[in-house]
This record gives C-alpha cells, sequence and structure tokens, in this order.
C-alpha cells in the first residue's frame, strides 16, 4: 500500500477553525468583489483540511531543500500545505503588501517578500499568476538566483514564451496538474492521489532535474503509475490556453448561455432552459472520460444521437474550426501570453467587470437555485 493510500482525511473544522476565519468565509458565501479581507470560501475549506502527519523519505524531502513558494492563492496554498505535510521546509514569497500575507501566517508558514524568500531556498515554485511572471522574475527574482537552484514552473508559457529567462546555472522544470489547487489538496489529504500533471525539462544543469522534479511529484501527492505525462514548456502552454479559450472555459460558457438564451427567449422558463443546457452537462462529459464519445453515444437515447447528428456539425460547423486556428495561431506566436503580461491593474479590473458579459442575471438566479435545492 502506498504512502498516500494509507493517510485518511480529518476535516477537525470546529477544532481548528480560528473563529475569525470561518466568520469570514460565512460572510462571503454571496459576495462578489469581495473586499481584501474577505476570504472565498474554497481557501478556507483548503486551510482546515488537515493531512494525516507523515514524512516523505529523507531522500525525498533531501532533493527539494528548502522550498519557497511564490504566491499563496490556489495552486500555492494547496502545494505549500502538501509540501509542509510531507516533510519539507516550506517559505511562502509575497509581495510586501499582498493580501495573502496573513492567510500564509495564519496556515502557520513562513512568509518574506520574493527576493528574500527565492534567496533563501533551493526549490522554488512559482504559484502566482502568470501575467505577473515577467515583472516579478525581472525586479525580484533572477538577481537573487544561484547554482543548485531548482525552479518549478506549473504552466509552460513564461519559459516558452521567453517572458523569464532563467540563468543557465539553475535547472528549469515544470509540473502542471491536472485541476484546480483545491482538488491538489483534497486528493493528498484523502489520499486519492487521482489527480494527473504534464511535466516536462527545460534546463537539466545539475543532471538531476528529473529526479528532482519527480521528488516534488511525489511530495505534493501527484504520483504514481498513469499520472504524470512527459510533454514539453512549449506543447503545455499552447495546448493549455487553447483548450480554455477555445472549449473548456471561453467556448462552453458561450455554447452555454447561447443555449440558455435561445429557449428563454423563446418563452421557456429559466429553469428549464438551465436544466436542460447546463445541469446534465457534467454527466454527459463523464460518460464521454468513461467510454469516449462512441461510447457516449451508445448509452444515449436514440432521438438524442439523431438530433445530434442533424444539428451539432450545422452548429459548430467549419467556420468554428477556422476561428479556433485564429486563436491557436494567436498564442503560438507568443502574441497572446504578451498581451496577458502587458495588462495593467486597470485593464485587469475591467476584465471582472466584462466577465459579467458571459453570462446574464437570469441564468445566475437559475444556477444559484439549483445549487442550493439539490
Ligand atoms: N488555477 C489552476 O487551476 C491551475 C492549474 C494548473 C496550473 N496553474 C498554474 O499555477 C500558477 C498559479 O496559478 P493560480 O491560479 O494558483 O494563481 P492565483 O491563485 O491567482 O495566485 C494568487 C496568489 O499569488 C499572489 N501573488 C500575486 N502577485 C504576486 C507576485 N508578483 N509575487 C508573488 N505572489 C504574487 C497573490 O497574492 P494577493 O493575495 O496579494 O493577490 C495570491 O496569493 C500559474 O502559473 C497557473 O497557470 C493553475
Amino acid at each position: 500500500m502506498s504512502l498516500f493510500a494509507k493517510r485518511r482525511v480529518s476535516l477537525r473544522i470546529t477544532l481548528l477553525v480560528p473563529n475569525k476565519i470561518l466568520r469570514f468565509a460565512q460572510h462571503d458565501r454571496d459576495r462578489v468583489g469581495a473586499p481584501a479581507c474577505i476570504w472565498p470560501v474554497e481557501d478556507v475549506v483548503l486551510l482546515l483540511m488537515k493531512a494525516k502527519p507523515t514524512s516523505m523519505r529523507p531522500a525525498t524531502t533531501k532533493a527539494l531543500g528548502k522550498c519557497a513558494v511564490l504566491g499563496f492563492g490556489g495552486q500555492g496554498a494547496a502545494i505549500a500545505l502538501n509540501l509542509r505535510d510531507s516533510g519539507c521546509e516550506v517559505i511562502i514569497g509575497l509581495p510586501t503588501d499582498s493580501k495573502s500575507r496573513r492567510k500564509a501566517r495564519q496556515a502557520g508558514f513562513a512568509v518574506a517578500n520574493v527576493s528574500r524568500a527565492v534567496a533563501s531556498a533551493q526549490t522554488i515554485v512559482f504559484a502566482f499568476p502568470d501575467h505577473c511572471h515577467q515583472n516579478t522574475f525581472a525586479k525580484e527574482i533572477v538577481d537573487q538566483l544561484h547554482p543548485e537552484q531548482i525552479l518549478v514552473f506549473l504552466h509552460g508559457a513564461s519559459v516558452s514564451f521567453s517572458l523569464v529567462a532563467p540563468p543557465a546555472e539553475v535547472d528549469v522544470v515544470m509540473l502542471a496538474p491536472h485541476g484546480p489547487g483545491l482538488s491538489v489538496r483534497e486528493q493528498f489529504v484523502a489520499g486519492n492521489a487521482e489527480m494527473s500533471a504534464f511535466w516536462a525539462i527545460h534546463q537539466d544543469t545539475s543532471g538531476k532535474a528529473k529526479k528532482r522534479l519527480m521528488a516534488f511529484a511525489k511530495a505534493i501527492g501527484i504520483s504514481g503509475r498513469g499520472k504524470l505525462f512527459e510533454t514539453t514548456f512549449d506543447d503545455e502552454a499552447v495546448g493549455d490556453l487553447f483548450g480554455e479559450q477555445t472549449v473548456l472555459c471561453g467556448g462552453l460558457t458561450e455554447l452555454i448561455h447561447a443555449g440558455f438564451t435561445t429557449l428563454t427567449e423563446a418563452g421557456i422558463s429559466a429553469d428549464n432552459a438551465y436544466l436542460e443546457v447546463c445541469y446534465q452537462l457534467d454527466l454527459i462529459v463523464s460518460l464521454i472520460k468513461r467510454f469516449g464519445i462512441e461510447g457516449m453515444y451508445q448509452r444515449i437515447s436514440v432521438a438524442a444521437k439523431y438530433g445530434s447528428l442533424k444539428t451539432g456539425p450545422k452548429l459548430i460547423d467549419a467556420g468554428v474550426k477556422k476561428r479556433m486556428r485564429a486563436a491557436l495561431k494567436e498564442i503560438q506566436s507568443g502574441a497572446f501570453a504578451r498581451e496577458l503580461s502587458a495588462l495593467t491593474p486597470v485593464q485587469l479590473k475591467k476584465l471582472e467587470k466584462d466577465l459579467k458579459k458571459m453570462t446574464s442575471p437570469e441564468f445566475e438566479k437559475a444556477a444559484k437555485k439549483f445549487r442550493e435545492s439539490c
């Protein structure tokens, strides 16, 4: 039985929650654009999860040395907690005015500014937003790097599009989890290492980059047969950006919302429309993941099969593929990554506002109703 399989979940909420945190979490439940001191419920849940104390084999923690996790958001908090529970020494690197400093300290971590954290550690984890990498790397990281260090990226774009240029004396690797930080932590705590990830090596100066990368993967709970897929920084960067823009996030939400408004504009109730075009999506995706597209079609009604073939290809036609190719070109050329890195604070604020255009109050109302009642 693996080390992770032996671990049991233990959610000792009442004992471990500082009252203040819990209050913030409850208060936050339905807020949008919450002020700095209010933490999203997910963050609080993440901090409350306790893994059974354990430690990795000394060789694993030795391969990593002291770890600086830069950022304490979705991935950063999960990875820092998992590393610590695996017996690694961890320091969190955050800007001096970061809202996350308090959260990291309350979770019991040492916190320093980014340059000090980088200088003090052997393994440096880039767990902060990609659009900040270029600036932060140039101003606070590059001058602190020294031989023997390993830089771990969680996404390939910054290296692939040359937004950062690590010096030759450090190892540079990537471990890109196939899921959000909350799942990285949940699965570590539960001891069911379901999460998979892409891995790649960009620079192997020490000759031990793969060994160190695998030690990192194990320490954060992503390991075992069939869990790690080798790729390159370039392929991961392009594939990830393309997937989220055209299918997983951008494309999917447009499709759902177009279906929803087509039905409601034709007089069908919002609840009914939501149940038909969104609520069942995960069940269909689950069938596709388990049995393939062909297997999914074998398991739905004749009407659904016939209608899919009649309408699907007309809807997602050659024009969609043409526009997908245009999006791909923009990603491959690095134009998208450069545009992202150049976003100003004002533009980032506007982005949050503009995202509301991807949905509508009617849709959100129906989604909330079924979220709460089911
Ligand atoms: N999210 C995912 O599902 C996912 C999956 C796979 C890989 N990844 C990759 O993981 C990395 C982190 O993504 P994420 O979604 O976890 O990020 P995130 O949650 O948006 O990161 C936010 C954290 O980074 C801090 N931060 C902001 N600017 C910083 C800077 N200049 N230096 C240090 N810390 C800074 C924030 O502090 P404040 O609180 O002050 O803002 C906050 O603690 C990215 O490379 C991403 O592509 C993400």
